[in-house]
């Protein structure tokens, strides 16, 4: 039985996503409110060291944010002013955000087209010059990127691939876990992600020089830190270069060791009901599915995501299933290039295929314990309203 009342408990619709915390999870941060040391110091460690041994990494530095290990990522890249890094614009900002943070020109590359919204190899190998320094990949839902070709492209020109996965903790591509293709693999821990902690990151890598970087830039830089000085390793510390506070805290960090436990049989969940969306929709005219069926056995299934083939239709039948079925949805994603921030800064970006996919797409609830009465609904909702 669940321990905690959820949020989808307090709304009359079906939410695009619900978290539910068991017991143990509380047990386990209660223990470490009860030790009275809070920022990082041994219950980090230890997740880290159980996110690498279930990635199969060298390394694992836990941040408080994807944001802030892509940050980390493209500064031990070498990125900055005057650099550019190659990104998809079917992605939430950070992926491009974090490249500005640098002094970095984020070059947005298009997609594969409207069943898959993974960065195009084929427009990322046109995209580079002599100023990229680092291509970037997003696992769009929890689909692996075509991580092995990015691979290659990045390879012959010496350059390093940074893969955001914060959507993707636990997929493969080729039986290799997603995060491990590139020199560095950015996890999300927020709230809404797969192993949710509220709020923070990790980032993973097999090479100890950016492992170091990521350690040393998310405490200030420091030579030192807080839980050393206090077990006597040191008296002091000196700082040696621009760092930040992108530290995890000891509760975050005892929650997500404890969600890791239950991590694959909750992607096993989400691949059921995954498959189960897919054989309900195959049919629903108006409605594509994404990816394929096998690719679902690849994927995290992080979100289910359908496309329209009107998408002058999109936003009147997202306002009807809230309204008319109690149907909360969402799309992933306005394009990046496409947002005043960025239209302001780099105007006459053409992505074609992107700014296609950011007007079909659809994401719709799923959850590890939504009911399949829920997904019923769900699915009578859409054939209702996009069928129609
Ligand atoms: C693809 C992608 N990259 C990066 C992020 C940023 O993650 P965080 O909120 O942990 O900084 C997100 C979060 O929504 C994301 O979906």
């Amino acid at each position: 039985m669940p321990s905690t009342a959820t949020s989808a408990d307090t709304f009359p619709q079906i939410p695009l996503f619900d978290l539910r915390l068991e017991q143990e999870d509380l047990d386990a941060v209660e223990a470490v409110l009860r030790t009275g040391w809070l920022t990082m110091g041994p219950k980090t460690q230890e997740f880290e060291a159980a996110f690498a041994e279930h990635l199969g990494c060298e390394h694992a530095v836990a941040v408080n944010s994807c944001t802030a290990a892509l940050h980390v990522a493209y500064l031990a890249a070498g990125v900055g002013p005057g650099d550019e890094v190659i990104v998809p614009a079917m992605t939430f900002a950070a992926t491009a955000t974090a490249v500005l943070y640098c002094g970095g020109t984020p070059v947005f590359a298009d997609i594969v087209g409207d069943h898959d919204f993974s960065i195009d190899p084929d427009d990322v190998a046109a995209k580079i010059t002599p100023r990229t320094k680092a291509i970037s990949a997003v696992h769009f839902a929890g689909y692996p990127a075509p991580v092995d070709r990015l691979r290659e492209i990045a390879d012959a020109h010496g350059l390093p691939l940074i893969e955001d996965v914060a959507h993707a903790p636990s997929a493969t591509l080729h039986g290799r876990k997603l995060g491990t293709w590139g020199a560095a693999g950015c996890f999300s821990l927020f709230s809404n992600k797969i192993l949710s902690v509220g709020e923070g990151g990790l980032l993973c890598t097999d090479d100890a020089r950016i492992a170091d970087v990521a350690r040393s830039l998310r405490s200030h830089a420091m030579t030192s830190g807080t839980w050393e000085r206090h077990t006597g390793q040191t008296t002091t510390y000196d700082v040696v270069g621009l760092g930040f506070n992108y530290r995890i805290d000891e509760p975050r960090s005892a929650l997500g060791l404890s969600r890791l436990r239950r991590l694959e049989d909750d992607i096993a969940t989400r691949r059921d009901l995954t498959r189960r969306y897919r054989e309900l929709l195959r049919d629903v005219p108006g409605l594509q599915l994404m990816f394929t069926d096998a690719s679902v056995d690849d994927s995290s299934c992080y979100v289910m995501p359908i496309t329209l083939e009107d998408p002058a239709r999109r936003d009147e039948i997202r306002i009807a299933l809230r309204e008319k079925h109690g149907v909360q949805t969402s799309v992933f994603y306005p394009a990046v290039h496409e947002f005043t921030a960025y239209r302001e800064r780099f105007p006459g970006i053409s992505l074609p295929k992107t700014e296609r996919a950011a007007r079909i797409e659809i994401t719709i609830p799923l959850f590890p314990h939504l009911t399949h009465e829920q997904q019923d609904r769900v699915v009578a909702a859409l054939r209702a309203e996009v069928g129609a």
